[in-house]
């Protein structure tokens, strides 16, 4: 393992991705965990991330001298690369000049550890105050800035490096090939974290946790529970039973994508439970998104338990025990929910699967390990059709969060259409991959004035909000081809009754969200 040391930004969960995209294992810690609890997980490595301390504020975090002495390579980025030079005796100045963007960097020795084979000028990403102006003794300088003497320094010797900027970041040109450098050439390391292993490794963990006794699990049409039902269920087989809600709330395809498509890959056993009536029932006359998703996920949790003690019921005649639920829970979700890991918790959606506290089963969540991108691989090489794999996000409260408005069936029905179609066109024209979602929504309490044939409509608007993404937290408006944009348009005028006019969303988040509500 590699071992990610938080300083307290949201720089950590990138830099440990970036090491898994490296094909090399990685977990964050704290940097409040003892030196000598991290040296106790036998790391290959340890990065030091970036902060929003100075080093020089009072109550900076610190890191004990013993860490730079075990013999274990170190690689420290920003303010890591700070407190590694202060630590070892070198300097860093309170100079008060800041440095912050796209900064151009200039590397003196192009043939040091880290920057073997990259340009002598290549541009980062800068994020600091204090400057470090002379490296610890042993080490050597091997890039600058028009600021900063030092960004960069090396020593082969002690396997200790370091960088001012930020390499984990896409705006830092070089940043993923010196990361690479330092773990391959400065640690040593061989890449051999692949998805074979992950499954290999998880199938026994969840034959050891579950042995004889019964798994349920359940589906929400998502790519996280689809890969953790596969996992499990190529694990122990006919142990597993998968619940799916029909809320009503899903898109066009969607409920039979879940009942033939993932049936068909994986031979699971599937309970459907129809509840559409029930949620309609429970969200009529209300508009208010905060209200709808209580309701949602009130509505979701009783109907997802009633399932679970008619099946517990069921196989307790057998004689067999319902003791495991399986959960798609992934790693940012652990780290983002201060998993034991002292980072703040930065926003806890209401997934629809969400359970209350007092359940009584014991989770199987095998994907705990790992980022979304690892989850597609895992489920791609478990034979899950691409249709799941790479599905788009989408809300746990599905289609009730993209009415602005009160939810009816005759609107989910008019949405419904009108999200298929763009959805049909965006795959046509091959922007699944490149739009990280694109949320469509109905303006149930909007009218506008048109004209259609030869009369005037008085009809609603649609929403669409195509948006580039890395994670969700951020986001910025896809600037898709106008060819494309014209296509959904005059489809969905024409196609879906009571429809109008469509309207392009063009904010980026923030300050908008994704989804409407
Ligand atoms: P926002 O709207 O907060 O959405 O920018 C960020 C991402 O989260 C998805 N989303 C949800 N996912 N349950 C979920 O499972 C929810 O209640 C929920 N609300 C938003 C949204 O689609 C986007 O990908």
């Amino acid at each position: 393992v590699v071992l990610v040391v938080d300083f307290g930004a949201q720089y950590a969960q990138l830099i440990a991705r970036r090491v898994r995209e490296a094909r090399v294992y990685s977990e964050i810690v704290p940097s409040t965990m003892p030196v000598a609890e991290m040296l106790a997980k036998n790391p290959k490595a340890i990065i030091l991330s970036g902060g929003p301390s100075s080093v020089y504020a009072d109550r900076a975090p610190r890191l004990d001298r013993a860490l730079f002495e075990a013999g274990v390579p170190v690689f420290g980025m920003c303010y890591g690369f700070q407190l590694m030079a202060t630590t070892l005796g070198g300097t860093v100045d309170n100079t008060g000049a800041r440095e912050y963007g796209r900064t151009p960097l200039t590397v003196s020795r192009p043939g040091s550890t880290l920057f073997e084979g990259t340009p002598a000028e290549q541009s980062v990403w800068m994020s600091h105050g204090d400057a470090c102006s002379a490296a610890p003794e042993g080490f050597t300088v091997t890039a600058s800035t028009d600021v900063v003497p030092v960004a960069a320094f090396e020593n082969d010797e002690k396997k200790l490096y370091g960088v001012q900027y930020h390499p984990e970041v896409l705006h830092s040109t070089h940043g993923q090939q010196v990361l690479e450098h330092f773990l391959y050439r400065g640690a040593g390391i061989q890449p051999s974290w692949t998805m074979g292993n992950i499954i290999e490794e998880q199938v026994a963990a969840i034959r050891e946790q579950v042995g004889t006794k019964r798994a349920i699990c359940g589906l929400s049409g998502g790519v996280d529970s689809a890969v953790a039902a596969a996992l499990v269920q190529k694990a122990i087989g006919d142990q597993l039973t998968c619940v799916y809600v029909d809320h009503g709330l899903m898109r066009k395809g969607e409920s039979e994508q879940v009942e033939k498509d993932f049936v068909a890959a994986t031979g699971v056993q599937l309970k459907v439970v129809e509840a559409e009536e029930r949620f309609l029932n429970a969200l009529a006359g209300v508009s208010e998104p905060e209200q709808k998703r209580k309701i949602i996920g009130r509505e979701f949790i009783r109907v997802f338990e009633q399932a679970q003690a008619e099946l517990v019921a069921e196989a307790g005649a057998e004689g067999e025990e319902v003791a495991f639920l399986v959960q798609g829970t992934l790693y940012p979700d652990i780290v983002e929910s201060g998993g034991g890991t002292g980072t703040a918790n930065i926003k806890s959606h209401h997934n629809v699967g969400g359970l209350p506290d007092d359940i009584e089963f014991e989770l199987v969540e095998p994907l705990r390990q790992l980022f979304k991108d690892e989850v597609r691989m895992v489920g791609a090489e478990l034979g899950l059709p691409d249709e799941i794999v790479h599905r788009q996000p989408f809300p746990g409260p599905g289609l009730g969060i993209r009415i602005v408005g009160e939810v009816t069936k005759d609107r989910l029905d008019l949405l419904r259409e009108a999200d298929a179609i763009a959805r049909e066109e965006l795959t046509a024209a091959g922007l699944d991959r490149e739009i990280w979602q694109c949320p469509v929504v109905l303006l149930a309490d909007v009218r506008s004035v048109g004209v259609q044939g030869d009369g005037r409509t008085y009809g609603h608007p649609i929403v669409l909000r195509p948006v580039s993404s890395e994670d969700a937290m951020t986001a910025d408006w896809t600037r898709m081809p106008y060819e494309v944009l014209a296509r959904i348009s005059t489809r969905i005028t024409n196609e879906v009754p009571d429809v109008n006019r469509v309207v392009l969303d063009v904010t980026s988040k923030p300050p908008g969200t994704i989804e409407w509500e």
